[in-house]
């Protein structure tokens, strides 16, 4: 499938319960052949409404930590690990994320990034390793299909408890610094 194919057939899924009360699908953002791929965990209200991901206070965080190590969104992609919003904000649920990741692992395989980094837990679960703690293994590198990847705490976390900034802050140095590394 092509990306265009791949959008077309992503925003009439209906492979789990989630599109009953979806708005928009929010299939992702950004430059489709960047060296860096973020990912997310899946679609709040806004995103909901508007069809992109972290638009939202999350977003806006989001934005000024990619600012502090000089990215802006446009020269990234940013995904989310389910397309639709899961009702009331709730995780999204195994058997969503069973249903949903296969576009995810698409857009992986057509964007082809050097680097990925996973925001929070469940992104981390899914695309590094099942038991991923993040409060002991943000900022790690492990290895991804040859890929670099690395998780920090989601931006929600960050609004919830602002302590965890520092954390975040060096972790955004580290993916600075590699980032150089990779073509
Ligand atoms: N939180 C996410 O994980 N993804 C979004 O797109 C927005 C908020």
């Amino acid at each position: 499938m092509d990306w265009n194919e791949l959008e077309k057939a992503c925003e009439s899924c209906k492979k789990c319960e989630l599109y009953k009360t979806r708005n928009k699908n929010v299939f992702g953002v950004g430059d489709k052949k960047a060296r860096i791929l973020f990912v997310g965990e899946g679609p709040g209200a806004e995103e909901d409404r508007l069809g992109e991901p972290f638009v939202g206070r999350a977003g806006k965080l989001l934005d000024t930590m990619l600012a502090s190590i000089g990215i802006d969104r446009s020269q990234i992609y940013i995904a989310n690990i389910v397309k639709c919003r899961p009702p009331q904000n709730r995780d999204p649920s195994p058997e969503e994320q069973t249903a949903c990741t296969p576009w995810l692992d698409a857009q992986i395989e057509l964007i082809d990034p050097a680097m990925i980094v996973c925001l929070g837990r469940i992104a981390a679960g899914y695309l590094i390793k099942k038991d991923f703690k993040i409060t002991a293994e943000h900022g790690h590198w492990f290895t991804y299909n040859g890929r670099r990847i690395t998780a920090i705490y989601h931006p929600a976390a960050l609004l919830r408890d602002p302590s965890k900034r520092g954390d975040t802050f060096e972790d955004l140095r580290m993916i600075e610094e590699e980032s150089k590394l990779i073509k």
